[in-house]
């Protein structure tokens, strides 16, 4: 007899209550509930907050690739909910969307059981896909980390997970979600920049540490340029997937909503240093992230091993350019567009391919395209606004292959590409992922208004 017969025997038997729980089968529960978070530092109130599991960002939760998550959301929430696990490939029915893939989550205690394998190791999160910007913007995200087999050798790895919030002076959220000036712009901006969860005065690191650090951008709307005073952060992952290692272009790590990077920072700056990270994304607002401090007493002498550690890479389909059907796909509207008069007047401001698709309208939803499954895709992603888009596809990864006609560097796999105003990117990718997906910008107030589709894979 072996082990697992053992059990089942003894179970059987009634000896049950004497085993220890197999850890597998038991799904692990978070609540979305109401709590309250130290946002800004004790010299302000607490922040009243809508968090997973009561802490702002939610439980990282961190698995082994090849491994099963098994997640039971209990809905403690005034509000309807779901989650989507931004980036993972899984099945269709696990995705999160309302009534795309599955009913709302009724608030005051419904309960939803999440399950899929994890087949791509990087760096995740997860968060509400419903009323997305209230949802995502009072404090639901959480990251969720996929370890390699054999992750590559550094002495930390560490989640920066970037918040920005609309605090007024009691430090209590400003509940203006949904207003026009915001959908219609740049999206909800806030005020208050947080590093997990909280304004972080530093960083403590030694020197001659090697730190693997995973930025996440959960802001609704900010886009962040990270600059890393007196230090050489080598990018070596994207939304989760192995890149060619490289120094980000200008010098700074730029993260549109929703999208993250892995970099490897080797900790070369004196004992006792302390040197800035800024983000100035926006000119003339730059400031001051936090500060790497360094302790008196190095960790090793001289660098980190080099070279640098390669990641194995997560066995994406190969889109055939050749072979691939080819689709424009057009961002319009916003101030400044030409979205003015019927569209404004419903509350939409934002188009794709001419149409607006309400935030809670996803059941009467037409698929824009419709894919055979199986096959090659290049999707001409083409921004015809004056603003900044993070554009995001559900259920797949797709390569960068051009930008502005000029083919990209390094190939790079995204789940969420940035396009800058009046500009363009082409994505490819295999439609191998049979179901309805979203397609949407995440800055949540353009998702909110209308800069969402649906594209069916069948
Ligand atoms: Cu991170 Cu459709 O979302
Ligand atoms: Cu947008």
């Amino acid at each position: 007899m072996n082990r697992r017969d053992f059990l089942r025997n003894a179970a059987a038997l009634g000896g049950l209550a004497l085993l220890p729980p197999v850890a597998a089968a038991v799904p692990r529960v978070i609540q979305a509930k109401l709590a309250t978070a130290s946002l800004v530092g004790a010299q302000y109130p607490a922040t009243r907050v809508w968090a997973y599991a009561g802490t702002v960002p939610g439980p990282e939760l961190r698995f082994r690739q090849g491994e099963r998550l098994r997640v039971e959301l209990e809905n403690l929430l005034p509000e309807d909910t779901t989650v989507h696990w931004h980036g993972v490939r899984l099945p269709n029915a696990m995705d999160g969307v309302p009534h795309v893939t599955q009913p709302p989550i009724t608030a005051h205690g419904g309960r939803f059981l999440y399950e899929f394998e994890l087949r791509d190791a990087g760096t995740y999160w997860y968060h509400p896909h419903l009323g997305s910007s209230g949802q995502v913007g009072r404090g639901l995200y959480a990251p969720l980390i996929v370890e390699e087999q054999e992750p590559p050798a550094v002495d930390r790895d560490v989640t920066w997970m970037l918040g920005d919030w609309r605090l007024d002076r009691r430090a209590r959220i400003v509940e203006d979600f949904g207003n026009f000036m915001d959908a219609s712009h740049d999206g909800r901006i806030g005020n208050t920049v947080t590093v997990n969860g909280a304004i972080r005065e530093a960083f403590q690191l030694r020197g001659g540490e090697r730190i693997r650090l995973r930025l996440v951008n959960a802001a609704n709307a900010r886009i962040f340029a990270l600059e890393f005073r007196g230090h050489d952060p080598i990018v070596i992952a994207l939304d989760g997937h192995p890149v060619e290692p490289h120094r980000p272009d200008g010098g700074s790590v730029v993260l549109g909503p929703a999208m993250r990077a892995d970099v490897l920072l080797d900790a070369t700056g004196a004992p006792g240093g302390k040197y800035a990270v800024l983000d100035d994304f926006y000119p003339r607002r730059a400031y001051r992230v936090l500060d790497l401090r360094y302790a008196k007493e190095r960790l090793r002498s001289g660098r980190a091993g080099a070279p640098l550690p390669k990641l194995a890479a997560n066995a994406l389909p190969e889109p055939d350019l050749a072979r691939a059907e080819r689709h424009r796909i057009e961002f319009g509207g916003g101030m400044m567009g030409g979205m003015m008069g019927m569209g404004m007047m419903r509350g939409m401001a934002w188009t794709i391919n001419g149409k607006s698709m309400p935030d809670d309208s996803h059941e009467h939803a037409a698929p824009i395209l419709t894919l055979v499954h199986g096959r090659p895709f290049v999707f001409e992603l083409v921004n015809d606004t004056q603003w900044h888009h993070p554009i995001h596809l559900h259920g797949h990864v797709f390569r960068v292959i051009s930008r502005d006609g000029q083919p990209t560097r390094y190939r790079e796999w995204l789940d969420t590409v940035l396009i800058p105003p009046r500009t363009r990117a082409e994505i490819a990718f295999v439609a191998d992922n049979p179901g309805d997906w979203m397609l949407h910008c995440h800055v949540l107030e353009h998702q909110g208004t209308g800069m969402m589709a649906l594209v069916r894979v069948a």
